[in-house]
Formats: C-alpha cells, sequence, structure tokens
C-alpha cells in the first residue's frame, strides 16, 4: 500500500507503537468502509482497488516512493500517480531502495543491523571488491568491518535525495557525532580457538566458501555448511566443519590439535 511506505524501519514493540497500530487498524477499517460504500462491491476485476475510489492520486514523498509509484502504474495502468519534480529522479535507484528494505526485512534470517546495509547492492551489483572493505582478511588475523570514514568516502559525494533513504542518514549522523557503527557481529569463535584469515585467503579459500554466497544476500546471516561428506551436516564454525576442510587438504592444513589450540 503506497499510503503507508513512508518509515520501513523495524519498530520496536512498545506500547506507543501498538497503540498506533491499533489506531491504523481501526482507521484502515474507516477508510474500507468508506471505499465499499462509495465503489459498490464488488472491487473492480482488474485489481485497481486503489484507483476505483474515484480518481484518487497516489503523490510520492519521495525517490524510493516515485520507483514503486512507477512500478505499481506499470502492474495496474488504471491508477492515477503524481510524482513532483523534486522526487523525479534516477538516484538512489531502484534496486539501492528495495535492498535497503530488504536489508531490513524482520522476516529475513540473521540479526537487525543499525543501517540496512546490503551486501547483494554494494558487493553484488556495484562489484565493490571485498577487500575494499575488509581489508584485514588478506594480512592479517581479523577481517574487520569497514570504518564510518571509509563509507563516507563514497557517501559524501552523493546527491542529498540519498538522505531520504533512512539508512544514509543513519550513516550521516554516525559521521557528525563521529560515532562508530555497532554492527552486530555474525562469526564468533571462542577465544580458545585459533583462525586467521589470512592463511586461508593465501592459500585460496574463497571467502564464499565459508561465508556463502554475499554478493546475493541483502541481510547477512551465517550459513549453513552445504558439504554432507559424511553424511552428517554441520553447522559452519563447528569444530567438525573446520575438520573436515583440512582433511580433505591433507597436505596443507594440519588435523593436529594445536594447529587450532594453544
Ligand atoms: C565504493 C563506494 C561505496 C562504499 C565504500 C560504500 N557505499 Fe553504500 N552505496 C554505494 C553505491 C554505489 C550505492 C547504490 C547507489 C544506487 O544504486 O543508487 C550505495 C547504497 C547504499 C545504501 C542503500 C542500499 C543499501 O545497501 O541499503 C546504504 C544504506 C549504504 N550504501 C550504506 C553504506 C554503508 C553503511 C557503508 C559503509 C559500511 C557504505 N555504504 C559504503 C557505494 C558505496
Ligand atoms: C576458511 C574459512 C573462511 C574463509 C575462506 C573466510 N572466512 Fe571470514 N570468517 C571465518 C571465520 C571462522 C570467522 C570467525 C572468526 C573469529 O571469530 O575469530 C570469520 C569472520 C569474518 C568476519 C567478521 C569480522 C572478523 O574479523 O572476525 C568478516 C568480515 C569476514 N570473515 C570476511 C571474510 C572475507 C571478506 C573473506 C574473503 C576475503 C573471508 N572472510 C574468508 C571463516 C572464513
Ligand atoms: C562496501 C563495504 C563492504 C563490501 C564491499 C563488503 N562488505 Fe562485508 N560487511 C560490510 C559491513 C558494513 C558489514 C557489517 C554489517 C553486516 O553484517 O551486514 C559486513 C559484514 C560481513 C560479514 C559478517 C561479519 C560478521 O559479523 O561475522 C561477512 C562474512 C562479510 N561481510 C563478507 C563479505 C564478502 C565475502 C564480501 C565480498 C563478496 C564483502 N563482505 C563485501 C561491508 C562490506
Ligand atoms: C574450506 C576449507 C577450510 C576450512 C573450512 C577451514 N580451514 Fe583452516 N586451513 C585450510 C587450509 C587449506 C589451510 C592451510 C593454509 C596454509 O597453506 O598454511 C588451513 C590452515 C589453518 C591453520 C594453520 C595456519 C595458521 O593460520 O596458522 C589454522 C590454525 C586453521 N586453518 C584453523 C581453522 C579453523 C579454526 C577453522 C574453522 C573455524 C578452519 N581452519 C576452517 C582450509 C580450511
Ligand atoms: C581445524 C581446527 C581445529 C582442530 C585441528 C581441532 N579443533 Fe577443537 N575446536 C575447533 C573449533 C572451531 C572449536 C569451537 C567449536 C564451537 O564453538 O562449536 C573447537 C572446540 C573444541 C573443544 C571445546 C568443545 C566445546 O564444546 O566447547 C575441545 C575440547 C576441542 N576442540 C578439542 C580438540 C582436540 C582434542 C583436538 C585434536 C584431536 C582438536 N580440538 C582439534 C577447531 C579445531
Amino acid at each position: 500500500m503506497p499510503e503507508t511506505l513512508s518509515s520501513n524501519r523495524p519498530s520496536e514493540p512498545n506500547g506507543s507503537d501498538r497503540r498506533r497500530s491499533l489506531l491504523m487498524v481501526l482507521a484502515t477499517a474507516v477508510v474500507a468502509a468508506v471505499f465499499v460504500f462509495w465503489s459498490g462491491w464488488p472491487a473492480p476485476s482488474d485489481g485497481t482497488a486503489n484507483a476505483a475510489g474515484g480518481g484518487d492520486v497516489l503523490v510520492a514523498t519521495s525517490v524510493c516512493e516515485a520507483h514503486e509509484l512507477r512500478a505499481q502504474k506499470e502492474e495496474y495502468p488504471g491508477i492515477e500517480i503524481e510524482i513532483p519534480p523534486e522526487f523525479d529522479k534516477q538516484w538512489p535507484s531502484a534496486s539501492a531502495c528495495e535492498s535497503a528494505v530488504a536489508a531490513w526485512d524482520p522476516e529475513a534470517e540473521g540479526p537487525i543491523q543499525p543501517i540496512p546495509f546490503s551486501h547483494k547492492h554494494h558487493a553484488g551489483e556495484f562489484k565493490i571488491d571485498c577487500l575494499y572493505c575488509h581489508s584485514g582478511t588478506d594480512k592479517s588475523q581479523a577481517a574487520g568491518v569497514p570504518s564510518v570514514e571509509l563509507c563516507m568516502g563514497c557517501h559524501s559525494q552523493f546527491p542529498s535525495e540519498y538522505d531520504q533513504i533512512e539508512g544514509i542518514q543513519i550513516l550521516k549522523d554516525h559521521w557528525e557525532e563521529k560515532k562508530p557503527i555497532e554492527w552486530v557481529q555474525l562469526h564468533r569463535l571462542p577465544e580458545h580457538v585459533q583462525f586467521r584469515h589470512n592463511r586461508h585467503v593465501q592459500a585460496g579459500v574463497e571467502c564464499q566458501t565459508c561465508h556463502g554466497q554475499v554478493e546475493a544476500i541483502d541481510k547477512l546471516h551465517v550459513v549453513d555448511d552445504t558439504h554432507i561428506g559424511y553424511l552428517v551436516p554441520v553447522a559452519k564454525l563447528e569444530m567438525g566443519w573446520c575438520i573436515n576442510c583440512h582433511r580433505q587438504n591433507n597436505q596443507q592444513a594440519s588435523q593436529d590439535c594445536l594447529t587450532c589450540h594453544y
């Protein structure tokens, strides 16, 4: 429903939100009742329920909404849309808008991050190299996540329309307040385990072997191991998963306890 596009931030279930959603339900019921009265039941067969109320015009209030309304118009040519000139822009792209929503989809696997940052958009569509943002992986023990400064290296040059994406606004707020972004960490080995990215990366093990098709995922999560060599599916980060691959790479990788524990 285009009338409720304004914010895609998943809301915390607190009292005022619940009251608000109750009000929304009531309001929707009233609107629906008026609509049924006015248009006559049943609704028109071409699915253009939105326009059937007698020339309601759906007005875009952001570039992202404009993209969405154009897409709806294509699907339901009967609806009336209006795109004010300030929102009739190519950027942010429709796919940036979609990824920002998908990266905050509460239904999708993985934690909600402070910013709806999409790997599919950055590493997939725009082909930004993993190592550009995770520069630690080829040289040091930790891969690390990029700094606010690195994000802003690109985003400070983008036109102001991008501020209509809530995630970009949050990024800029952190930049102004000189605060780091508190990304929720996904992969975390216990203290007693030694793991180094650089040895694996140098040995030619691809990021995707261990982390899945990151460049195709909007909202990151830990993927399961697809390898069932011993007919036992193992979760990533379990000891069996490490050992399994070390066994397959017997020449290079050791299964000695002290390789990983010391
Ligand atoms: C190398 C340049 C570059 C860097 C670095 C970069 N971005 Fe982006 N970002 C882009 C481009 C390009 C787009 C998409 C533009 C479009 O399609 O309209 C984008 C889109 C976005 C969007 C909207 C789509 C989405 O992914 O949700 C957000 C939010 C975002 N960036 C946040 C960040 C954050 C946070 C960082 C740092 C961790 C960052 N970006 C680093 C280039 C960059
Ligand atoms: C052999 C499997 C493996 C490969 C290959 C691999 N990773 Fe990881 N990655 C891990 C494990 C295991 C952890 C958890 C590390 C920990 O908790 O100490 C991790 C953690 C991370 C983290 C979290 C932050 C951090 O530093 O711990 C990032 C980011 C990351 N990997 C990115 C990458 C990128 C980018 C590549 C490719 C250049 C890559 N990884 C290749 C297994 C792998
Ligand atoms: C534009 C910067 C950017 C690029 C390019 C990028 N990442 Fe990331 N990556 C991030 C940010 C920011 C996070 C933390 C937020 C999240 O988990 O989505 C992250 C998180 C991760 C994590 C999870 C770390 C954890 O918490 O355990 C992995 C794994 C990872 N990236 C792998 C990759 C791989 C593989 C590629 C290349 C295909 C890649 N990234 C490209 C910025 C980037
Ligand atoms: C997809 C295959 C693969 C997986 C999964 C894997 N490894 Fe490895 N590992 C290798 C290879 C190959 C080497 C040998 C690299 C070299 O040439 O030194 C290696 C080497 C190592 C080394 C010795 C080199 C060093 O860093 O000192 C340690 C320790 C290690 N791995 C720990 C782990 C742990 C812990 C895990 C699981 C969290 C893991 N590995 C998962 C392939 C893998
Ligand atoms: C290739 C790396 C690797 C090797 C080799 C390895 N381990 Fe582990 N080990 C791990 C990882 C990763 C974990 C953490 C698993 C987890 O958190 O689920 C672990 C956990 C453990 C634990 C703790 C289990 C628990 O429930 O917390 C013990 C005990 C252990 N290993 C013993 C050994 C012994 C004994 C050997 C030699 C026979 C060995 N490991 C060889 C990677 C390795």
